[in-house]
């Protein structure tokens, strides 16, 4: 594999490009045919710093995405008529506010995008931000009041996602024990009794001989297509949803990410002088606030909280150390997490981060958002520490991010206690974020 730091950009390019379909990046050639709202956020990111354009349209690419009422999808679905099945199972077109001229998910991912643009926005000359920013700042703003006007009931400040898939940690254990608590479709008792194994394999394209304790298992990720099928059938109506369902979480990351979003929002509206809506600055204080209610005194955590049942959901994930990346806690607390991420019994592994701490019950080396290391979650932490002066800890993490990548390839995780790579090769954000850590070093 590729050593010294030019080699490693030369890499990371390569396996952009070869992930490119024109204006947009996918994720990963096989198993990821399609556009992702953060992934395409972590790729322009990456992107900036060797072709600001193709940077650009990779960001206006996901407006194509966008519905009506501004939510932005998680997926935005490749025409081809391999993946009509797809198209088919979410049949966007049902839902009264889907943009009505490409076929998309129903759901939504961390709200990234302020982030990318403004990462962009960095890349050009001042007039040329200024124009980036008037025409990305309309579409920002109707996302972030869709985030509000939809995604806070009762305002109580932080955002509920109606499912793991909202939290781009899809399997994370946070989620998953939720959903084993509360979604109990009739099929669930006698799932066991049915030979659909093969099947499901069959249809997964990310199951491949030998890999199926690397991924999400099938019970789980059946549970995860009933959930779809029960909105589908609503016409993904938020306001049923939210009442009939308790599967339903104010995700930790994502709020993390929203109040940091948020923060780019207010700095792009002062640099070209436009002011935002009174309702959503409002909103975004309240979310301000309202992050302090997931912090838990006694294990001196922050958690993400079950919605119906107001309590928080106390498993030690990655999300936990996110706070760090809103920039909203105080240095104390900072100081805290920063203790945990080093801690060995915790985060402090060979590789960091895993995505579940060394010591929860849930801990899997290799399984998906279970344990293993990520390089975008590295990538929210290190500007995390960075923020709150953390320089040396955001230089270590920085080193044996890249020293993961030059030494295994561009993977989609990788094992925390012996590097190894797992999941999809040659996967875009991967390639994207060593090339920001590359040329931010
Ligand atoms: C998986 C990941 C999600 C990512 C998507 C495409 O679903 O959990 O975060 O956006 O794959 O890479």
């Amino acid at each position: 594999m590729e050593t010294n730091n030019n080699q490693l950009l030369k890499y990371c390019r390569n396996v952009l490009d070869e992930n490119r379909r024109g204006d947009y990046t996918i994720p990963s050639g096989k198993i990821y045919p399609h556009q992702w709202l953060w992934d395409s956020c972590f790729t322009a990111i990456g992107l900036r710093h060797y072709d600001v354009a193709r940077a650009q349209r990779e960001l206006e690419s996901l407006l194509r995405g966008q519905w009506d009422n501004g939510m932005l999808p998680n997926m935005i679905f490749a025409p081809d008529f391999r993946y009509c099945l797809e198209r088919t199972f979410w049949n966007s077109s049902g839902a009264v506010n889907a943009t009505k001229s490409i076929a998309t998910s129903c759901i939504t991912q961390p709200p990234m995008l302020a982030e990318a643009v403004v990462s962009v926005g960095q890349k050009l000359s001042q007039h040329d931000r200024q124009l980036w920013y008037r025409k990305m700042l309309p579409p920002l703003i109707s996302h972030h009041k869709w985030l509000y006007a939809e995604r806070e009931p009762n305002n109580r400040g932080l955002a509920v996602q109606i499912h793991p898939y909202e939290s781009g940690m899809d399997n994370t254990p946070t989620w998953i024990s939720e959903l084993l608590k509360y979604h109990h479709p009739w099929w669930r008792p006698i799932y066991k009794y049915l030979p659909l194994d093969f099947l499901i394999n069959l249809l997964r394209r990310d199951i491949k001989p030998g890999n199926k304790l690397t991924r999400i298992n099938n019970f789980d990720s059946l549970l995860y297509i009933d959930i779809l099928w029960r909105f589908r059938r609503r016409q993904y109506d938020i306001k049923k949803i939210l009442s009939h369902d308790r599967f339903l979480v104010e995700d930790l990351a994502f709020n993390c990410i929203l109040i940091k979003a948020n923060r780019h929002l207010v700095a792009i509206a002062k640099e070209i002088n436009r002011a935002l809506p009174e309702e959503l600055l409002a909103g975004m204080k309240r979310t301000e606030t309202a992050l302090d209610e997931l912090w838990d005194n006694q294990t001196q955590s922050y958690y993400p909280r079950s919605f119906k049942q107001n309590k928080l959901i106390k498993e030690t994930t990655i999300a936990g150390l996110l706070p760090l990346y809103s920039g909203a806690i105080s240095q104390k607390r900072a100081k805290l997490l920063v203790g945990k991420l080093l801690d060995p019994q915790n985060f402090g592994a060979n590789y960091p981060v895993p995505s579940v701490a060394l010591n929860s019950k849930w801990f899997r080396e290799k399984r998906y958002w279970q344990g293993p290391t990520w390089i975008n979650s590295n990538w929210l932490i290190i500007q995390g520490l960075r923020d709150y002066g953390f320089d040396l800890e955001a230089d270590n993490l920085t080193k044996t991010s890249l020293e993961l990548v030059a030494q295994h390839g561009s993977n989609e995780y990788f094992s925390p206690i012996t590097g190894a790579p797992v999941g999809a090769k040659n996967f875009s954000w991967t390639a994207a974020l060593t090339i920001d850590l590359l040329e931010s070093e």
